[in-house]
């Protein structure tokens, strides 16, 4: 598949159009930034993990039932996946406090939910991602009612799958964000990243942090720690 010009840039992927206007390229940098980009830095061969244990835990989801972007891996840090219109939330689902949940609502690290959540942040930049609920979504028609019933049963059915996969490698999973995506006839598919960025990822045994509050943080390590879940994890 021959690869044409970029398409976008982020903080931490490029996307580049390629010859199918069906099919994007992703490809995955080192670059992290945190604190809405006030901390800026690398992680070394972030973006091999990143792209490896995305895709892998995809083809999982894929064949549990769950429709994903992912088409094809090309090397360790570029992927092909489905061109999709990508629905401007954040989609967030915990199950254990931490981070944002704990600080808001003063509970601690690590208290179990009495059930798994879900939350919603707005998609942008300028306004620092703001947590928005179903009816602003609805109001600024950022989604239907159905397209946000169909994420919020998915993003739930994702978090059993990705449980029971992280527990069997010895992994809790507290929580994560999820983006979805259109294609053009309108079916809703999984899109983006499933990765120790956009997770939190605790070690079931020691209660370590294998994932990017490492860096977040400044707790050190965040390299390792990456490698660590991509070893776990990536088996092939
Ligand atoms: P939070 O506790 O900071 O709200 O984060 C919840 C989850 O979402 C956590 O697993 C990290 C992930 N996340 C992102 O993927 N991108 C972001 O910009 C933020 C703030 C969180
Ligand atoms: N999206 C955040 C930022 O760019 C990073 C994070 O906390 O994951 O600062």
């Amino acid at each position: 598949m021959k690869i044409l010009n970029q398409l976008y840039e982020g903080k931490a992927k490029q996307v580049f159009a390629t010859e199918d206007p069906a099919i994007v390229m992703v490809h995955y940098k080192d670059d992290a930034t945190a604190g809405d980009g006030a901390k800026k830095g690398t992680i070394r061969d972030k973006g091999v993990v990143n792209n490896r244990l995305s895709n892998a835990l995809m083809q999982k989801l894929e064949k549990a039932g769950i429709p994903t972007h992912y088409v094809q891996e090309l090397n360790d840090r570029d992927t092909l996946v489905k061109r999709v219109e990508i629905v401007p939330l954040e989609v967030i689902i915990r199950n254990v406090a931490a981070g944002s949940f704990s600080k808001r609502f003063g509970v601690a690290e690590g208290t179990a939910l009495a059930i798994p959540t879900i939350e919603f942040s707005y998609k942008n930049d300028d306004l620092h991602d703001p947590m928005i609920n179903r009816y602003h979504a609805l109001a600024l028609n950022l989604a239907t009612a159905q397209e946000l019933d169909q994420i919020t049963d998915m993003a739930f059915r994702i978090n059993d799958i990705l449980r029971q996969i992280l527990l069997a490698a010895n992994i809790r999973l507290i929580d994560f964000k999820l983006e979805f995506g259109r294609l053009p006839d309108g079916t809703i598919i999984l899109a983006d990243e499933i990765s120790p960025d956009t997770c939190r990822f605790w070690d079931a045994t020691t209660g370590a942090h294998l994932d990017k509050d490492l860096f977040r943080r400044d707790l050190g390590g965040e390299a390792d720690a990456y490698q660590e879940v991509m070893r776990r994890l990536v088996t092939e």
